[in-house]
């Protein structure tokens, strides 16, 4: 049984598929043992920091419930509320949040400020999302690919998109080092890092997975047993619609490349939050300055019969209280 005690969950890579596994596998005991009723305290006395530089609802959610659930005190700080690298050095602020708090959470922009974080603070640290990685994120999904299909290994794993985003540098590395047969689909300018693809090959070859990078549609979805996309423009990048727009269009998951997979049981994915209508506020100013009526996925997709977005949403609980269960807390099984 691997023994995360102690450890911080920065990005995928740092974990062996049988360590990524068991997270996945663990959560799903601690969803079964929430719908239950069975307490589950094993961070009984602890005090937990939630960092958050970027807005959030389901990360800040999914840690604040999970912390109470385990028993423990979440701190939220948000981007106004300290100075983290602003007034005050990264590395003071980790030693004196690690001085008070037994574990810390961080979402912001530079990945190098999660991991002076957990260099410096003497506490495990979880990536709670980076410009480059969200690596609690991929739990969660891969959490609903287990429920949904019973196995990880080998399942057609199909993110349609931006390919240079946090989200999908995490999926591509979370699914080479399971064993899926992860493809990424985005027109060549916003193709994953070359390191990136470079690593998540050598992972796949590893686990008996597959990786494929291509800007061909049809290639990509067919037999397709999920369909993930995220956002064409991430937090911090605002200014990017008109360009993301131009490039992404034929990227859009409809009904047409749901029907594309040629497969009847296909799930449609998405971290969110999504464009997926014109209720909100900032949606329908994009929308209207960009003359578009949907983006990245289609009001009709999201609500078919397909889209597990919502089961996706509640697994981020449910999968970060396993990792903070893991690492910090106290579990006698
Ligand atoms: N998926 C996700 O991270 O959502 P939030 O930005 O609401 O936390
Ligand atoms: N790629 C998105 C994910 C949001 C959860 C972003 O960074 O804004």
């Amino acid at each position: 049984k691997p023994d995360f005690r102690g450890k911080s969950f920065l990005c995928e890579k740092d974990f062996s598929k049988e360590e990524f596994v068991y997270m996945i596998e663990f959560a799903a005991k601690l969803k079964d043992m929430k719908k239950q009723g069975i307490p589950h305290r094993y961070m009984a006395g602890k005090n937990i920091a939630l960092l958050f530089e970027k807005p959030s609802t389901r990360t800040r959610c999914a840690f604040t419930v999970a912390c109470t659930d385990l028993g423990a005190h979440p701190e939220y700080l948000g981007k106004d509320d300290i100075q983290l690298g602003k007034k005050e050095s990264i590395e003071d602020t980790a030693k004196v949040l690690g001085r008070m708090f037994d574990g810390i959470e961080f979402r912001g922009f530079e990945h190098s400020k999660v991991e002076m974080l957990a260099e410096h603070s003497g506490v495990p640290v979880w990536n709670g999302l980076t410009d480059m990685w969200h690596p609690t994120q991929t739990l969660a999904d891969f959490l609903t690919v287990q429920e949904n299909f019973g196995h990880l290994e080998g399942v057609k794993f199909v993110y349609v998109g931006d390919g240079r985003n946090n989200v999908a540098n995490s999926l591509l590395i979370g699914g080479a080092l399971v064993g899926m047969d992860v493809r990424i689909c985005s027109p060549e300018s916003l193709f994953p890092e070359s390191s990136i693809v470079e690593m998540a090959k050598e992972m796949a070859q590893k686990s008996g997975g597959r990786v494929t990078i291509t800007s061909d549609v049809d290639e990509a979805v067919n037999g397709a047993d999920v369909i993930y996309t995220d956002v064409w423009v991430s937090m911090g990048e605002e200014d990017k619609f008109a360009e993301r727009i131009a490039l992404l269009s034929p990227y859009q998951v409809n009904m047409d490349m749901i029907s594309k997979t040629g497969n009847e049981n296909v799930i449609f994915l998405h971290c969110l939050p999504a464009f997926h209508d014109l209720e909100t506020s900032y949606g329908r100013s994009v929308f209207e300055k960009h003359g578009l009526s949907e983006m990245e996925v289609t009001d009709e997709v999201f609500r078919s019969k397909h889209s597990k977005v919502f089961d996706q949403a509640e697994n981020r609980m449910h999968t970060i209280k396993a990792v903070m269960a893991l690492t910090l807390g106290n579990i006698e099984e």
